[in-house]
C-alpha cells in the first residue's frame, strides 16, 4: 500500500522540523484531552507542593495525538529536565541502568515505544519505578554478588501506541494511566489556528475548520495539512488559506471530506468487493493488500473503526452500510 501518504500518522522528517515550533510547552497552551489534563494537573501540583517526584505515567493511544508533547509539558510544569529514550533504543539492561543512575533528582525520563522493551531492560525498570533503586551484579562466577544502588526519585513517563503490548508487571507499575483520545473537529480547528499564528500563515476561519474535518482528529496531521495547504495558497492564490483553497488542495491531495486517503478507501473496497462486504479476519485482510497485519490494527483500523466505517466483529472486519455509501457502492439489503 502507498507508504508515502500524506495522512500518515507516523512522524515524518517534515513533522520533526515543523514540530519543534509548534509544539505547546505548557498545559494551558494543550488543547483538548480535557480529562489526561485535569487530573494531571492535580497531580503535579499534589508532587510540586510536597516537593516529590511525580508518580509515574503512562500514556496509550494512536500516533500523533500528543504523548511526547505532554511528556515535555510535564517536565515543563514540573520545573525539571527531561530525558528522552525509547524501547528499541535500549538492547541491555547496561545501558537502562547508566541512564537511571545519571538521572537528577525529579527527572522526566520519557521512554516511547514502551512496549518494545526487551524482558531484562524491563526488569531493571521494576526496583526503579517501585523502590528508586537498582540491583547490579559485581565480579563473576562465584564471586559475583549483586549490590543496590540508590537513584534519584524521578518519574517514568512511558508512551506506547500498543497498551495491550505492555506486560502487567510493566504496566501495573504506572500510578497514572492514560487513553488520548482522537481530538473534535472543534479542537483541531483551534490547534489549527494556533499553528497558523506561530507558522504566520494567513487563514479563516472556515479554512481552518475545512482542514480540521480531513485531519482524522489528529493535530500531527492537522499540522501538516495546513502546510501543505499553506503551499497551495501562495502558489495557486493570494496566500490565505480560505475553505475553498483548503477544499481545492485537499481535493488534490485526495484527503476526503471525511479525512480518509486512498489507502482507506483501499481497504474498504478489497473488504467490500473481494470478501462481500465480510466478515473477513484481519490476516486475510492484511495479506490481500499486502500489508503487515499489525499495522492495519494499529494505523489504519482505529480511524475507520471510530468513524463507523468498520466494524470489528468475533467473525472479523466487516465494510458498514456508511463505507458502502461512502464509496458509491449499493449496499447489499
Ligand atoms: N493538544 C495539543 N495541542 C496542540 N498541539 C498538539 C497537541 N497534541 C499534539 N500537538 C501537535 O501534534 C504534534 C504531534 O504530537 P506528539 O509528537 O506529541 O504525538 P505522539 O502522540 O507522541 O505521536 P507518536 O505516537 O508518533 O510518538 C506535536 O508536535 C504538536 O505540534
Ligand atoms: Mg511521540
Amino acid at each position: 500500500m502507498n507508504n508515502r501518504r500524506i495522512i500518515t500518522t507516523e512522524e515524518s522528517e517534515e513533522d520533526i522540523r515543523i514540530e519543534g515550533t509548534l509544539r505547546p510547552q505548557h498545559l494551558s497552551e494543550y488543547i483538548g484531552q480535557e480529562r489526561a489534563k485535569s487530573t494531571l494537573k492535580i497531580y503535579i501540583e499534589a508532587a510540586k507542593s510536597r516537593g516529590e517526584a511525580l508518580d509515574h505515567v503512562l500514556f496509550y493511544g494512536p500516533p500523533g495525538l500528543g504523548k511526547t508533547t505532554l511528556a515535555g509539558i510535564i517536565a515543563n510544569e514540573m520545573g525539571t529536565h527531561m530525558k528522552v529514550t525509547s524501547g528499541p533504543a535500549i538492547e541491555k539492561p547496561g545501558e537502562m541502568a547508566a541512564i537511571l543512575n545519571n538521572l537528577q533528582e525529579g527527572d522526566v525520563l520519557f521512554v516511547d515505544e514502551i512496549h518494545r522493551l526487551n524482558r531484562q531492560v524491563e526488569e531493571v525498570l521494576y526496583p526503579a519505578m517501585e523502590d528508586y533503586a537498582i540491583d547490579i551484579m559485581i565480579g563473576k562466577g562465584a564471586s559475583a554478588r549483586s549490590i543496590r544502588l540508590d537513584l534519584p526519585k524521578f518519574t517514568l513517563v512511558g508512551a506506547t501506541t500498543r497498551a495491550g503490548l505492555l506486560t502487567a508487571p510493566l504496566r501495573d507499575r504506572f500510578g497514572v494511566v492514560h487513553h488520548l483520545e482522537y481530538y473534535t473537529v472543534q479542537e483541531l480547528t483551534t490547534i489549527i489556528l494556533r499553528s497558523a499564528e506561530v507558522l504566520h500563515v494567513e487563514i479563516d476561519r472556515n479554512g481552518a475548520v475545512e482542514l480540521a474535518r480531513r485531519s482524522r482528529g489528529t493535530p500531527r496531521l492537522a499540522n501538516r495539512l495546513l502546510k501543505r495547504v499553506r503551499d497551495f495558497a501562495q502558489v495557486k492564490y493570494d496566500g490565505k488559506i480560505t475553505e475553498k483553497v483548503a477544499v481545492f488542495a485537499l481535493d488534490l491531495l485526495e484527503v476526503d471530506r471525511h479525512g480518509l486517503d486512498q489507502s482507506d478507501r483501499l481497504i474498504l473496497r478489497t473488504i467490500i468487493e473481494k470478501f462481500a462486504g465480510g466478515p473477513v479476519g484481519l490476516d486475510t485482510l492484511a495479506a490481500s493488500l499486502g500489508e503487515d497485519a499489525g499495522t492495519l490494527e494499529d494505523v489504519y483500523e482505529p480511524y475507520l473503526l471510530q468513524n463507523g466505517f468498520l466494524n470489528r466483529t468475533s467473525r472479523g472486519r466487516m465494510a458498514t452500510e456508511l463505507a458502502y455509501e461512502h464509496l458509491g457502492i449499493a449496499f447489499p439489503k
